[in-house]
């Protein structure tokens, strides 16, 4: 089993990775707290019949007082509605504040659980344990949770810390070949900020298949770049913004379209491009940057390009949360490896 701690005082934990450790869940999470706590399983129509039966039984087998629940899959049930379907799910099992939820789902079960988790009786216990590609290398690691809201996503939420995140490999098998791109996608972006020697290995592995041998490692090295950027900024005010690396563009596009013809991941990776080729014609990115981003996530199904009208998608940009009083920080890659913060004003997309 691979661990990884994240260093946060009293709020640190551990990230555990193994092949099937899923059905061992319950021996990661009943040492986290008292014998006998209730555990409530929230996950989703789509990964209930695949995995809810074997975290249950070994959540029981661990000796914890299970039950469970399933949210409709997909983007909707991540609204701020569904949250009170969550709380009456939380008050029917009778959780009080020593009781643990566990998240058992992508991003949308681990960001809108986790939520449910950090505001129920102020705060309960919660463990990430992420089945997509995406909601393991970003969205389960880091303590962001959240629901939307009629007027944007993510805007009601949190830094609430999970007791553990546990993370299972093989669960990634099941997954469609576009879920997985939508999650390298944040994948190669980490190769661009951080690691060169990454985005080298995933260029050479070169297809979803190659890499499958290899996944745990890459997942792994994604989780401990998170780490370190986590934990010198936990609450998202200097260098965690790295990990925007082009989410800017990739948010705007996914508004423009009302978050309906593009995947997160397929957005990040047209962004990744767009923001590389405008630092390359500034001087501010080394030349050819854009084109090998652009071939690396071509390998993996991420075309990198949309139709959309640009200069229509950058007026969404205003919009951006990390937006403050007209300047907005773009994260920039002086050369793949090496992502840095780059003040701008308005003009910079122009
Ligand atoms: N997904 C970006 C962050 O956790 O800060």
């Amino acid at each position: 089993m691979k661990t990884l701690r994240v260093g946060l005082g009293e709020r640190s934990y551990d990230i555990v990775c193994e092949r099937g450790i899923l059905s061992r869940v319950g021996e990661v999470v009943a040492p986290l707290g008292r014998a006998g706590r209730k555990a409530f399983v929230l996950t989703d129509s789509n990964v209930a019949p695949l995995w809810l039966g074997k975290a249950v039984a070994s959540l029981k087998a661990a000796g914890l007082d299970v039950s469970s629940g399933a949210l409709p899959a997909g983007e909707p049930t991540k609204r701020f509605d569904s949250l009170m379907t969550v709380y009456s799910m939380f008050a029917q099992s009778g959780l009080t504040r020593s009781d643990v939820v566990i998240t058992l789902g992508g991003g949308v079960i681990g960001d809108l659980g986790g939520f449910a988790a950090a505001t129920y009786l102020r705060g309960l216990d919660f463990v990430q344990v992420p089945t997509t590609l995406l909601a393991q290398v970003d969205s389960a690691v880091g303590g962001k949770v959240a629901v939307d809201l009629p007027w944007g996503k993510n805007l009601a939420g949190a830094f609430w810390q999970p007791k553990a995140v546990v993370v299972d490999p093989e669960v990634l098998d099941t997954l469609s070949d576009e879920y997985f791109s939508d999650g390298m996608a944040e994948v190669i972006k980490y190769g661009c900020i951080r690691d060169k020697g990454l985005f080298e290995r995933l260029d050479e592995a070169g297809s979803r298949e190659k890499l499958r041998a290899h996944i745990d490692d890459v997942v792994m090295r994604c989780c401990d770049i998170k780490r370190v950027v986590v934990e010198r900024d936990e609450r998202d005010t200097g260098e965690r913004m790295l990990l925007n690396f082009g989410h800017t563009y990739g948010h705007a596009l996914e508004k423009f379209y009302d978050y309906k013809k593009i995947s997160h991941g397929a957005a990040v990776a047209v962004g990744m491009r767009t923001i590389c080729e405008i630092a390359e014609r500034k001087g501010l990115t080394a030349a050819g940057c854009a084109e090998k981003i652009t071939s690396l996530c071509n390998k993996f199904g991420l075309s990198c390009k949309d139709d959309a009208p640009y200069r229509e998608v950058i007026g969404a940009i205003k919009g951006d949360k990390k937006n403050l009083n007209g300047a907005l920080n773009v994260v920039l890659l002086h050369d793949i490896g090496d992502g840095y913060i780059y003040p701008t004003d308005g003009g910079f997309w122009l």
